[in-house]
């Protein structure tokens, strides 16, 4: 089956999520490791020790010394695919030409609107109708690489913040899952910025 690394900084539910799919049967996929920028981040929890990396960008000289390391760790398990989920530390060019087409990120919100940090907050407070996640290739530039597909939730007029990410995270979670799964199986392909679903050019996001 196909090998995903997963990148993670925090509490891990879209981890946790692709775990319970695999072990569901939902997703044919084995993850290898688990990474992160924080040593005490608890998705490490979620994945046996011999499967965790984690090491603090304080421990390295420069950017770009803490992302060889990384991306050596990374590479060293061999994976197809390599996920971030939670992962809040940007990735430098370097990492991610190393990884590059087999490099995917959720960001909790509908690209190309708020990319970035605080994407809940900035979607109340721009007034939006709609917000939700997306699921998209990582290339250089921050969350700017081609998206495959979004999930939607409304906005409702008394959200706040955290209200309005635990209705993302519930969409978060099975976007990540049948994204994951679109990729490992083939079906969906990336060339030059463009998705392809079956061969087929999408000329917008997919909707799960
Ligand atoms: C998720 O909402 C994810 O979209 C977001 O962090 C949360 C991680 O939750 N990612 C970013 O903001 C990336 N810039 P989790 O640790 O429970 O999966």
């Amino acid at each position: 089956p196909p090998r995903i690394a997963v990148l993670a900084s925090g509490r891990g539910s879209n981890l946790q999520c692709l775990i319970d799919g695999i072990a569901a049967g939902q997703l044919e996929a084995r993850i290898v490791g688990v990474f992160s920028d924080r040593p005490g981040a608890r998705a490490l929890d979620k994945v046996p020790a011999p499967s965790r990396w984690a090491r603090s960008p304080k421990d390295f000289a420069s950017r770009e010394a803490f992302d060889e390391a990384l991306g050596d760790a990374v590479a060293a398990c061999n994976p197809d695919w390599i996920v971030c989920a939670g992962y809040m530390r940007i990735l430098g060019a370097g990492f991610v030409e190393r990884f590059s087409g087999r490099l995917v990120n959720i960001h909790p919100s509908l690209l190309p609107r708020h990319k970035g940090l605080h994407t809940h907050a900035r979607a109340i407070e721009a007034g939006d109708t709609e917000h939700g996640a997306s699921v998209h290739f990582v290339v250089p530039e921050l969350d700017a690489g081609a998206v495959i597909a979004q999930a939607r939730v409304p906005v409702l007029a008394d959200d706040t913040p955290e209200s309005l990410a635990a209705r993302v995270l519930a969409v978060e979670h099975p976007l990540l899952l049948a994204s994951v799964r679109l990729l490992a199986t083939g079906r969906v392909t990336e060339q030059d910025g463009r998705i392809r679903l079956d061969g087929q050019s999408l000329f917008r996001p997919l909707r799960l």
